[in-house]
């Protein structure tokens, strides 16, 4: 089609004659001039219709047209600093390709199990689209990061043998009548593979059958995870430390509109930088058990509660407008969004103002030697503002490969990046056991059979040496960076637990 363009390039057609075609986002019609939003995968666009310049019968047939019809849109690229991305488009002709009447979603409100159920048309919307579109930023720069580091990709399998992070998180499969199990984790295949490589990473979906219907578990994620030869732990912690702010930089570059969109912190995006912080475990056991963070929650619930409070006195106000009448049509679907909005909020922080005692009760009984649970990393991470290495864990608390600390052997040479904000774990990672018998060792202790094992163990025969390296999952980070609480709005179809819609 000739002068085809993308909304996103526009710009660069100022005073020209142009063709986008995508989907009516919405449309303001009256008498003599519509006012309508065109979509087209790479932005909004105002398209300004006169029916003096297309005619009766065009103008008449667009303003029939429901949300999200189809159709190209022909006209002159103007300057409009008011509209989204500076310009507008002044109509001169149009071509409808599908009519759509009763699109489910409309710009009033829906709950999130409406939505999930509905997933394939609502990606069409907003903020879905602007989440889609950081994550493929996200992901882009991991993989240019590592590619320009000097790493090789190694694509490693789905189905496997052996399971990396503890077996009660397996998905088996009845493989031609062999039990196997879907890949929790593709590292043990990169250790064998650094040996040849030196740097190498892998990149793809990870399934763990968790029993876990939180905010922060999905039972099918995708994770990114370098494993590198002859790499102690300050090593590691610089290179996950130059892959998170290299990822920050590039979305702060290239998707600053969909971060306003979606009201993230810009700022504290900005002040992600090096270095992060870093405590060990046994001091992250001390802040918790300490004073300061009874005090830390004391001071969140009273918080909450102000803010609980300020949001139910607004709910109550708009209510009342609503209830007394006369409001125009965009106002009331206005304040019905409000209302949603405000009414999620106040449940969020119910949940909150509730789980406050219970988990500060619980830092204050932490004991050194257990994991820390989701609470306690959320603590850590919201008494930071950069994100959190916590390193040294209790070697009980943690997987079989992982290197005991040579000067103390309660504990393993391994870390896990909190992020700020109280998103919590976003990346786990270690040094290898790269002795063979401290390996064996473990192997037996964890109760696994070593004959599974023996491929891997071989590597600690054939020329073993310092390795490690770390896994970040893709859609924690993505919860992160776009300030989504929920991760799975951070992947186009999710897959939980007690939901797997389409
Ligand atoms: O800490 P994890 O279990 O580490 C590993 O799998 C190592 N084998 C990685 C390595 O050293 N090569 O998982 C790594 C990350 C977590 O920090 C988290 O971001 C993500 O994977 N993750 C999940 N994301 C969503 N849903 C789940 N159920 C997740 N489990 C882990």
């Amino acid at each position: 089609m000739k002068n085809t363009t993308a909304i996103g390039q526009l710009q660069k057609h100022i005073g020209q004659n142009v063709t986008l075609r995508g989907w009516l986002y919405k449309n303001r019609p009256s008498g003599k001039v519509q006012f309508l939003v065109l979509r087209d995968g790479t932005g909004l666009c105002q398209c300004v219709i006169e029916k003096a310049i297309i005619g009766e019968d065009l103008f008449g047939q667009i303003k029939h047209l429901g949300q999200e019809s189809s159709l190209a849109i022909t006209g002159e690229v103007r300057e409009e600093p008011r509209s989204p991305g500076g310009v507008e488009l002044a109509v001169s002709g149009a071509e409808i390709y599908c009519e759509s009447n009763d699109y489910p979603i409309t710009p009033k409100e829906h709950g999130v199990d409406f939505l999930l159920k509905n997933r394939h048309l609502h990606l069409r919307s907003q903020k879905p689209w602007c989440i889609g579109r950081i994550r493929h930023t996200i992901i882009d720069a991991i993989r240019r990061f590592f590619n320009d580091d000097g790493f090789t990709l190694i694509d490693t399998p789905i189905f496997t043998t052996i399971a990396g992070e503890g077996e009660q998180t397996l998905f088996e499969v009845d493989y031609f009548g062999q039990p196997l199990h879907l890949a929790q984790t593709g590292q043990l295949y990169l250790e064998s593979a650094a040996m040849s490589f030196g740097k190498v990473y892998c990149f793809g979906p990870t399934f763990r059958a968790e029993k876990s219907k939180t905010r922060r578990h999905l039972t099918e994620f995708w994770m990114v995870e370098p494993e590198v030869a002859y790499i102690d732990l300050d090593g590691l912690l610089e290179l996950a430390e130059n892959l998170i702010h290299s990822m920050v930089q590039r979305v702060l570059q290239d998707n600053r509109t969909e971060l306003e969109t979606l009201g993230a912190d810009i700022a504290a995006l900005e002040a992600t930088q090096k270095p992060f912080y870093r405590l060990t475990y046994t001091e992250v056991v001390d802040i918790l058990t300490s004073q300061r963070t009874q005090d830390f929650m004391a001071q969140q619930l009273a918080e909450f509660t102000a803010q609980k409070e300020a949001f139910e006195t607004e709910l109550a106000e708009i209510e009342a407008a609503t209830a007394k009448g006369g409001l125009k049509k965009w106002q009331q679907e206005k304040n019905a969004r409000r209302s949603l909005q405000l009414r999620s909020e106040i449940d969020e922080l119910n949940t909150k103002i509730e789980n406050n005692p219970k988990h500060a009760k619980l830092a204050a009984e932490f004991r050194w030697g257990k994991d820390l649970g989701g609470s306690d990393e959320t603590i850590i991470s919201l008494m930071h503002d950069k994100p959190v290495f916590v390193t040294h864990y209790p070697k009980e608390a943690k997987a079989f490969y992982m290197r005991e600390d040579r000067e103390n052997d309660k504990v393993v040479e391994n870390f896990d990046l909190l992020a700020c904000a109280g998103f919590g774990e976003i990346i786990g990672g270690s040094v290898r056991e790269d002795e063979y018998d401290r390996m064996m060792a473990r192997i037996d202790h964890e109760g696994y059979n070593p004959e599974g094992y023996e491929w891997y163990t071989d590597l600690r025969k054939y020329g073993s040496v310092p390795h490690g390296g770390f896994g970040l999952g893709v859609e924690r980070t993505v919860a992160w960076i776009t300030g989504e609480r929920h991760i799975r709005q951070c992947i186009a179809y999710p897959r939980m637990m007690d939901k797997v819609y389409l």
